[in-house]
């Protein structure tokens, strides 16, 4: 099958780059970002006309099956980054700095963003936090490495939060959240994700910051939308959160389809003559 068949259709497939994100910003133009973490599937979404590939650390959860973000490590983030941009053409690739390579100090935060950079050929890199992290978004953005911030639930500080609950709902902690967003378009980030914040705190932060802000759980006055492929897919059943979409119910599929493929090994119906040599 070819997929160059789709390509007139859609007329899109632009690369995109931090600029083209600005543009679509001004404009008016709303930004489509996914994760992925493999070859396959980031050439899905890629031909697709997808602005934004974000290798997340989500991978630890949905790749690696752990209950948290925190014990994926840099080296799996760049096997996850190099695959991803195998797959790509057109697309940026945002890749996630994992817990621990950053928050230390802004020398290891640089270290671990070069290795991004190098080793996997990502294209930029996202980390959590606000203020706390200024001095190590401002080391990496000196090398000239594009950086996107990450505010409101930053699943990273799962242990100091407690919950995954809506965050920001407070006076005091939505004021410094805008003040962070303020401090991350002034040091030159291109970019921020708002996870799960008031829609009302979401609208007025995208209309205070000139650069994008990309939601999840954040409403839809942004300028554009995250969510995890696999649960927008419906290959994790396990995770319902009010803010998820699901296009899909893959994991139905993929099991009947298994299921299927057991039953005709089993009753020696596969393979059948045709598919002998
Ligand atoms: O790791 C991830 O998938 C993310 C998104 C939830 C934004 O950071």
């Amino acid at each position: 099958m070819s997929t160059q068949l789709f390509k007139p259709v859609s007329g899109h497939a632009k690369k995109i780059t931090t600029h083209v994100l600005y543009e679509m910003k001004r404009k008016g133009e709303k930004i489509a970002m996914l994760t992925a973490y493999d070859f396959t599937m980031a050439r899905i979404l890629d031909d697709a006309d997808i602005d934004l590939i974000l290798v997340g650390d989500s991978a630890s959860n949905v790749m690696a099956g752990h209950e948290t973000t925190l014990p994926i490590t840099l080296d799996h983030m760049i096997y996850h980054a190099a695959s991803v941009v195998r797959g790509i053409k057109n697309c940026l690739v945002v890749v996630d700095l994992p817990f621990g390579t950053y928050q230390g100090n802004s020398k290891n935060a640089l270290e671990s963003s070069i290795r991004i950079m190098k080793e996997a050929g990502g294209h930029s890199i996202k980390l959590e936090g606000g203020e706390e992290i200024r001095e190590s978004i401002e080391r990496i953005l000196s090398a000239g490495i594009p950086v996107m911030g990450h505010l409101g639930l930053t699943p990273q500080s799962i242990y100091k939060f407690g919950t995954y609950s809506v965050r920001a709902k407070e006076e005091d902690e939505a004021e410094q959240l805008i003040k962070d967003a303020k401090m991350l378009e002034e040091v030159g980030c291109f970019a921020m994700v708002l996870e799960k914040v008031p829609a009302h705190l979401a609208k007025k932060v995208a209309e205070t910051v000139s650069i994008p802000v990309i939601g999840i759980g954040a409403g839809p006055d942004v300028d554009g939308q995250v969510l995890v492929l696999h649960d927008m897919l419906g290959l994790n059943v396990d995770f319902s959160p009010r803010f998820l979409r699901r296009y899909n119910n893959f994991y139905e599929q993929m099991h009947n389809s298994v299921t299927n493929y057991i039953k005709d090994v089993k009753t020696n119906d596969f393979p059948n003559e045709k598919e002998s040599y």
